[in-house]
C-alpha cells in the first residue's frame, strides 16, 4: 500500500478534518454517499460565481461557457465507461431516476401482458419498485433470481427462470448490502443469446471497479455521481443508441423537443430527447472533476488499495467476538454488512457515532434481502479510497470496548 498517496488524498477531502463528538471523523458510510474532494466543491462554486447560465439555448458568452463545461462532462463519462458515443449518455438525477426512465419508457412500447422481467433478491429498492410499478400497470410477471447463503447470484436459478416470455433482466453490478460483485458479463451474455434486454445497476460499481459497457455488452448501465466522489442530484443512463432511438421520451418539456405545435410535437435528437427541462448544470459540471480525481489516481491503483484494505478489514472484523458478516462471496468489495450477537445494530450505530465513526444501520433499501436472511437490519461498514488501516483499527477497538468482550 506504500505507493498509494493516502496522506495527500486525505488532505483533498476537507470534511475528513472534521471532529464529530470530539473525535476525528471516521467515515465508513461510503456506500450511502462518498465525500467530495475540494476540486469538485471548487468546480461547483466556480460555476455559480463565474459563469452561471442556462445551457444549450443562449448565444451569449456565459451560456456558451456553461454549455461547453456541461457537455465536457458527457464526453468524460462516455470515455470513463467506454460508451461508443456521447449520444448514449443521458444525464439524470441519479440511479433511481435512471431505472425509472428505462422502466417507464420501455414499458410504453416494449412490454405486453404476460411478458416477464427478471431481477434478483439482492436488488436495491430502486431496482425493484420501478419494475413492480410497470408490472402492475402492464400485467407483467416479475421473477426473482435466488441469492445463495454466501450472498451470490444463483446462476442455475437464473437460467431456469428464463422463459420465452422473458423480455428484460435488471441486475445490480455490486450489491450495496453484501458487497458481492456479480458476474454481469456472463449474465449479459446469456441475455444477449436469448434476445433479452439487460439493465445493470452500477450505483456501487462505478467507483470501485472498471466499467466498460462495450465489453459488458449490456443494453443499459445506470449510475449516480454522488457514489463516486461527485455531487448529489446527478446520474447517468448509458443506453445502446439503437434502443434509445426507439424509446419514447420519459418526460416532456423544454429541451427534449425539436418543434412544438398544437397539432403535434417532434422530439429532439439523442441524448436530449431524455433530458427535459433545465438540468442540474452546476453539479453535472462538478461531476467531471470527480471523474478527473479518480482518473488522476488511476482506477487500477484505487482498486488495488481498496482490495488490500478490504482484506485487512475483513480479518480484523472477524476477530470481534460474536461478529457475523452477511455475504461472503470470494468476489466482493469493501462493503461489510454485519450483526453482532446480542447487540442491536441501531444501538451500535449510535454508540459508534459518539466516537466519531459513521456506519449505516437498517435494511439498506434491500428489505427483500433482509427477509431472505431473516434479519430486520444490519450495521454496515463501506470503505472508500480515503479510508485507512488506522481507521479500521480504531473501529475494531471501539466495537470491542463497547462489547466489553
Ligand atoms: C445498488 C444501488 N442501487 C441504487 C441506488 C440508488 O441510488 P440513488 O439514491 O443515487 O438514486 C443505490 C443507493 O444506495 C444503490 O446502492
Amino acid at each position: 500500500m506504500n505507493s498509494f498517496p493516502i496522506n495527500s488524498i486525505r488532505k483533498d477531502f476537507p470534511i475528513l478534518k472534521s471532529k464529530i463528538n470530539n473525535h476525528d471523523l471516521v467515515y465508513f458510510d461510503n456506500a450511502a454517499t462518498t465525500q467530495k474532494p475540494q476540486s469538485v466543491i471548487d468546480s461547483i462554486s466556480n460555476y455559480y460565481e463565474k459563469y452561471n447560465s442556462n445551457i444549450h439555448r443562449g448565444v451569449h458568452s456565459l451560456a456558451e461557457k456553461a454549455t461547453n463545461e456541461f457537455e465536457k462532462t458527457r464526453t468524460k463519462i462516455k470515455k470513463f465507461i467506454n460508451a461508443k458515443s456521447n449520444t448514449e449518455i443521458v444525464f439524470t438525477r441519479g440511479t433511481t431516476e435512471g431505472i425509472n426512465l428505462i422502466s417507464s419508457s420501455l414499458g410504453k412500447y416494449k412490454f405486453s401482458e404476460g411478458d416477464e422481467i427478471i431481477i434478483s433478491e439482492m436488488e436495491h429498492h430502486s431496482n425493484i419498485v420501478p419494475w413492480q410499478m410497470i408490472a402492475k400497470e402492464k400485467n407483467l410477471k416479475l421473477n426473482m433470481i435466488n441469492v445463495t447463503d454466501e450472498g451470490k447470484i444463483d446462476l442455475n436459478d437464473f437460467k431456469n427462470i428464463i422463459s420465452s416470455k422473458t423480455k428484460l433482466v435488471s441486475l445490480v453490478h455490486i450489491s450495496n448490502t453484501l458487497g458481492t460483485v456479480n458476474p454481469i458479463k456472463e449474465i449479459v451474455e446469456i441475455c444477449n443469446t436469448n434476445n433479452i434486454i439487460s439493465v445493470i445497476d452500477g450505483a456501487q460499481a462505478s467507483a470501485h471497479s472498471v466499467i466498460d459497457v462495450q465489453n459488458i455488452n449490456c443494453d443499459f448501465y445506470v449510475l449516480s455521481a454522488h457514489k463516486m466522489y461527485g455531487p448529489t442530484g446527478v446520474g447517468v443512463v448509458y443506453g445502446k443508441e439503437k434502443l434509445l432511438e426507439e424509446m419514447p421520451p420519459y418526460m416532456g418539456g423544454g429541451e427534449m423537443i425539436k418543434e412544438v405545435k398544437f397539432s403535434g410535437t417532434s422530439y429532439n435528437d439523442l441524448p436530449y430527447k431524455f433530458e427535459a427541462g433545465t438540468p442540474n448544470i452546476g453539479d453535472v459540471i462538478g461531476f467531471k472533476e470527480a471523474i478527473n480525481y479518480i482518473e488522476n489516481l488511476g482506477k487500477d491503483q484505487i482498486i488495488q488499495y481498496e482490495d488490500k484494505l478490504r482484506d485487512y478489514a475483513q480479518k480484523e472484523l472477524n476477530s470481534i467476538d460474536g461478529f457475523r458478516i452477511i455475504g461472503n462471496s470470494e468476489n466482493k468489495i469493501g462493503i461489510f454488512s454485519f450483526t453482532i450477537e446480542n447487540f442491536h445494530y441501531y444501538d451500535l450505530g449510535l454508540l459508534l457515532d459518539a466516537k466519531g465513526i459513521a456506519v449505516r444501520t437498517g435494511h439498506h433499501c434491500t428489505q427483500p434481502l433482509m427477509d431472505k436472511y431473516n434479519l430486520d437490519g444490519t450495521a454496515r461498514v463501506s470503505l472508500a479510497l480515503y479510508n485507512t488501516e488506522e481507521e479500521v483499527d480504531f473501529f475494531v477497538d471501539s466495537v470491542k470496548n463497547l462489547l466489553n468482550r
